[in-house]
């Protein structure tokens, strides 16, 4: 197995500004023909995501489960199902990919495991009060008998979070905590037996070369020991309850299990990495699982959610540069994942953020402006301090698709609660003028059907031509790595015009971005544009320009 600190990096620690490929493994490539994206399709496409200039994947969940939640219902953490591979094709992959210069971060996912887990079987079969039950949080019901559950905290999928572990057997009134669905049983954290067997899955992946992990729910792990009701229910996952005082989200304790954790990322060679999906209040309660001794990096959902509106982002950008300067971490900047609406999207209609998204799920949206609009934020984007994530499909500029019919519909959250992610998963379209757009082989039909239109939006399409999302993409990844040897990591900002923002990296790299009404005037050398320009000094509404100032 080559040593990970022998493939190429632009800068130590590469995870200070990589730009890092999200691959949603199950609609990426499939490589054996089930409709399914799989590792045999990655490895396929290797070459693909090096040439597209990214500098390591993000690999979503693979391992073995029943998949009730796409596979972040984990049943076996140190295995690969069945319908993505094998272990030694995982590590066969780990191995190429870092022989094309790519380092490879797969997901864990640790708040819960699957009630296919052989702990939650152990669990149920378990009495009240065993050791096997204290790894989850199973409590007796509340009520004469035990028939309501242990309090009122809702799912994040909708329901109550709780679910009766023998509904029909009287003297077992047990029920267990689920803040997802009821395949997805919280892991008590304040057992030590949890704790070691998440320091052991981390080395059991470090030993076969991964460069480290995407931490699911990482901000969920910790609840209040006496499971008190929630005086304030969350609504759409959002609380109204202060910083550090939720019973179950982001509680103070939290970042403490990370260093552990860290402390084994740093037993190996070659900078092992974390990124938190913790979702937070505010970036100074972000930051509280960063810097030294705890995790490098985290997902700034607060770039994402935001309208494309530049005193909204610059209000973004500066909120989160500054808490993470406060303690040495890089940021990260995020504008799609396989949990929200595709930007082409959002940025299509006249109310731009991903609360706007969800509201206006299905109205029009004029596709043509969310992609001038995607082109410029792209090159926002990228050329951001820290690190930058790419969520498949975005480079080739595809769309959520709305109107997938009721029938194909698969994942469980749209169920109970407002959310609607079965449009982001849509496979990836590579070749061809028709679906399933060599995305898979067959005979299987893709997972989800992919829609006609992206025939002009395949892979093979779009490589050649100058005007393409993937060609600004691939310009913009390979100009951004040369610009970052010399750039800072922090940003000055110039004086715009209203409706716009510009910002210096150092001396040599200056990004003006327009999302206003007005055409905006540029000096200096014009290096790359979202948009070709008329005029080298003139830049459009809804443009992006990096200059050498
Ligand atoms: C966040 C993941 O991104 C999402 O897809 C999943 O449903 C939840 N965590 C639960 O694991």
């Amino acid at each position: 197995m080559p040593d990970p600190t022998d493939t190429p990096t632009q800068t130590s620690p590469w995870w200070r500004d990589a730009a890092i490929y999200q691959v949603y493994l199950r609609s990426f490539a499939d490589g054996d023909g089930d409709g399914v994206g799989d590792i045999a399709g990655l490895r396929s496409r290797l070459p693909y995501l090096r040439d597209l200039g990214v500098d390591a994947l993000w690999i979503t969940p693979w391992y073995p489960s029943p998949m009730a939640d796409a596979g972040y219902d984990v049943a076996d953490y140190r295995d690969i199902d069945p319908l993505f591979g094998t272990l030694p094709e995982a590590e066969k992959l780990v191995d190429e990919a870092h022989e094309l210069g790519l380092r490879v971060l797969i997901d864990l996912v640790p708040n819960h495991s699957s009630d296919q887990h052989a702990w939650f079987k152990a669990a149920l079969a378990a009495n009240p009060g065993s050791p096997e039950r204290a790894r989850y949080w199973f409590r007796p019901g509340r009520g004469p008998h035990g028939e309501q559950p242990p309090n009122n905290w809702s799912s994040r999928f909708g329901g109550p979070a709780w679910t009766r572990a023998h509904p029909s057997d009287p003297h077992d009134t047990d029920w267990y905590l689920h803040l997802f669905t009821p395949q997805q049983p919280d892991l008590n954290w304040n057992n030590p037996d949890v704790r070691e067997e998440f320091e052991d899955v981390l080395r059991f992946w470090f030993d076969r070369g991964v460069d480290g992990f995407r931490i699911d729910v990482a901000h969920g792990l910790a609840k209040h020991p006496d499971l008190p009701d929630l005086e304030h229910p969350d609504v759409n996952g959002k609380t109204v309850i202060p910083a550090g005082q939720h019973p179950h989200w982001d509680r103070d304790e939290v970042p403490d299990i990370y260093r552990t954790w860290r402390q084994v990322a740093d037993e190996y060679p070659g900078d092992r990495a974390f990124v938190a999906e913790a979702w937070v209040t505010h970036p100074d309660r972000l930051t509280r699982y960063l810097g030294d001794g705890v995790l490098q990096t985290a997902f700034n959902f607060d770039y994402l959610e935001c309208p494309w509106d530049t005193t909204q982002l610059r209000i973004v950008i500066d909120t989160t540069l500054t808490a993470h300067a406060a303690v040495a971490a890089p940021a990260t900047w995020v504008l799609s994942n396989h949990d929200v609406v595709r930007h082409v999207t959002r940025y299509g209609r006249a109310e731009t953020s991903l609360h706007d998204a969800w509201r206006l799920h299905g109205t029009p949206t004029d596709l043509q402006l969310g992609t001038r609009r995607a082109r410029a934020a792209a090159l926002l984007t990228l050329a951001l301090p820290g690190n930058a994530y790419i969520y498949q499909g975005e480079e080739l500029g595809l769309w959520e698709i709305e109107d997938l019919p009721e029938e194909v519909l698969q994942d469980p959250a749209r169920l109970h609660s407002g959310l609607l992610r079965d449009g982001c998963r849509v496979p990836l379209p590579w070749i061809g003028n028709q679906p399933p757009f060599g995305f898979t082989t067959g005979p299987g039909t893709p997972w989800l059907p992919q829609p006609a239109a992206w025939t002009d939006h395949t892979a093979a399409a779009e490589q050649h031509d100058p005007a393409s999302m993937l060609t600004l993409y691939r310009e913009a990844l390979r100009t951004r790595r040369r610009l970052n040897t010399t750039a800072e990591q922090t940003i000055t900002w110039r004086e715009a015009p209203l409706g716009a923002l510009a910002f210096d990296r150092g001396p040599t790299w200056r990004c003006v971005v327009n999302t206003g009404t007005q055409d905006v005037l540029l000096t200096g050398q014009l290096l790359l544009a979202s948009e070709p320009l008329d005029d080298n000094r003139i830049l459009p509404p809804d443009t992006t320009a990096w200059i050498a100032p």
